[in-house]
């Protein structure tokens, strides 16, 4: 196994930055920005599509680039530096595994920073966290979560009482990450499967919550359409940019609110 990652420095405007590294969710396994510059992780394997995706970009973005290598083992030492605690609605905290501090929060999540995604920093984990609890989702018994990453919108869950839960991420970094979490949390009984979200077609859930990106979101919308489920759908992942698009492939259902921080929006849909 390789030790380190390729590092693929992104520096452009902040509000550029968002719509820039979108365009490499598919492929690449975490990101770090600061100020005018993102940082953005990748197997080496993946060097290849990388690159040909910023020859696309290159077109359409002004942008400067250039590329590194980080040790898998100083990445995760960095990054502790950055994972503060993160409140959402004077409701839910979410802190790092060392924090001992006490908090009054409701719902506490304790996260140890792994390669997985989901610390609670990201506008798209936020945003859909402000969503569960304006759907107050502790009303209802059973979520499906899709692209669950570190697992943090599934603990949320668990701790708001829903009793089925299903978390599915294809990354295969996620299940030890995410059984961390859930122990870290004091939560069990989380069904967790490394698979492909589009293999998995059983959507009888009260609510669904799929933070992944445009592409994978699209695909996810006309499937949910099909099916018989009477399950509400909340999404993020998508920028405002998507919005309009993803409007063309709602179908018969309806949107039932939109939510923005920065770039980044949450819609609700319902059949
Ligand atoms: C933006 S992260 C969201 C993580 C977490 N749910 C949160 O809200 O912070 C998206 C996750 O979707 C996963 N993912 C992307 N495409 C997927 C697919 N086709 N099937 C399963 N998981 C996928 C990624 O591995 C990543 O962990």
């Amino acid at each position: 196994m390789n030790e380190s990652w390729l590092v693929l420095t992104l520096y452009s405007k902040t509000t550029d930055l968002n719509i820039l590294s979108s365009y490499f969710d598919t492929c690449s396994l975490g990101s770090h920005d600061c100020d005018e510059k993102i940082n953005l992780y990748f197997d080496f394997s993946s060097r290849h599509k990388v690159e040909s995706i910023l020859e696309n970009i290159n077109v359409k973005y002004k942008f400067e680039y250039d590329w590194s290598t980080e040790n898998k083992k100083n990445w995760m030492e960095n990054w502790k530096d950055f994972f503060t605690p993160v409140s959402i609605n004077n409701e839910v905290i979410i802190i790092p595994d060392w924090d001992e501090k006490t908090y009054n929060h409701k719902y506490k999540i304790k996260l140890c920073p792994a390669m997985a995604f989901g610390t609670g920093h990201h506008e798209s984990t936020q945003l859909i966290i402000q969503q569960m609890l304006y759907f107050k989702i502790h009303k209802y018994d059973s979520l499906l979560d899709l692209g669950a990453g570190s697992g943090i919108l599934s603990i949320l869950a668990k701790k708001m009482g829903l009793s089925k839960i299903t978390s599915i991420d294809n990354d295969p970094v996620c299940m030890d990450n995410f059984n961390q979490n859930c122990s870290l949390s004091d939560v069990s009984g989380i069904n967790f499967l490394t698979q492909d979200v589009h293999e998995f077609n059983d959507y009888n859930y009260d609510i669904i919550l799929a933070n992944i990106d445009k592409n994978n979101i699209i695909k996810i919308l006309k499937k949910y359409q099909k099916n018989k489920t009477t399950a509400r759908l909340i999404l993020a992942g998508l920028l405002d940019i998507n919005f309009s698009e993803i409007k063309e492939n709602i179908g018969s259902c309806i949107i039932e609110n939109h939510i923005q921080e920065g770039e980044w929006i949450s819609i609700s849909v319902k059949k």
